[in-house]
């Protein structure tokens, strides 16, 4: 079977910072792939990697479906079925909650179509947000922020769904809704997802597999009960006083 997303000898510069460190890893189709590191590992450039935000060094390969992704603009990745959630929500101001969803669908011609708006309309029930629908993007909470980002996200009709730390800031009951959301798309939609999280209950809970990095580097991977006893991840976390967050600590 073809992997989904293969990558290999994926290496960034900024300058002198080496963010990411000749990673080879694939996603075969149905994964839930965990991706685990204390801030600045360099997960969030992995998705800025992978949906052509930035280029990669010379001599990587990123393949989708067999197909490279390489020098293509991130509409043109979109477009080709792998959509994103930011770490920090980015909703289209000036619009409706309605408005910003559909804008999400016509990022790629996937999520086009005759039947938008009720699609669209279907996509905020899913998340929560039926009512919400012709409301002004501003006034709608964080927590209702997250979720919009994942129907626009969704509405895309991505084969794969990267999510950067979908759960920041929520508590914990809007974090079990959104972790029963991601589990029903994935199994609904046979979407394949990479979740970038440092709320390590759901996290082990959501995901088959993780992929642990530090300084741009795999540290480790494995199964998520592996994962958590694993001394390189453990050292990452709290061996170090400035990394990770204080749930991460308390967990690992
Ligand atoms: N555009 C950029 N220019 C320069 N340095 C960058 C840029 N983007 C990221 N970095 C640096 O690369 C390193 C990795 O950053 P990245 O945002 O990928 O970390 P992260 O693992 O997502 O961390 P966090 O958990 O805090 O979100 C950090 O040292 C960061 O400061
Ligand atoms: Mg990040």
């Amino acid at each position: 079977m073809t992997a989904l997303l293969e990558v290999s000898a994926l290496n960034k510069h900024f300058g002198g910072l080496h963010a990411v460190k000749n990673l080879s890893f694939s996603v075969e189709p149905g994964e839930i792939v965990g991706v685990l590191g204390p801030n600045g590992a360099g997960k969030t450039t992995l998705y800025n990697l992978l949906t052509g935000f930035i280029a990669p060094d010379p001599g990587a390969s990123i393949a989708f479906e067999g197909r490279s992704l390489l020098g293509l603009a991130p509409h043109r990745i979109a477009g080709l079925g792998i959509s994103r959630t930011f770490q920090l929500c980015r909703p289209f101001i000036g619009m409706t909650v309605l408005e910003n969803v559909i804008v999400g669908a016509l990022g790629s011609k996937r999520g086009r179509g005759a039947d938008l708006d009720a699609r669209a309309q279907a996509l905020l029930g899913r998340v929560g947000l039926a009512g919400k629908a012709q409301v002004p993007v501003e006034v709608l909470s964080y927590g209702d922020q997250r979720r919009l980002e994942i129907a626009r996200a969704l509405a895309a009709k991505p084969a794969l769904l990267l999510l950067d730390e979908p759960f920041a800031g929520l508590g914990s009951g809007e974090i079990a809704d959104l972790s029963a959301l991601i589990r029903q798309v994935h199994v609904d939609e046979g979407l394949t997802v990479i979740l970038i999280e440092h709320k390590l209950r759901e996290f082990m809970r959501l995901v088959g597999r993780v992929i642990a990095l530090d300084f741009g580097e795999v540290i480790a991977q494995g199964s998520p009960e592996d994962i958590v006893r694993h001394p390189a991840v453990i050292e990452a976390y709290i061996g170090r006083g400035d990394a990770g967050d204080p749930e991460a600590r308390h967990v690992a």
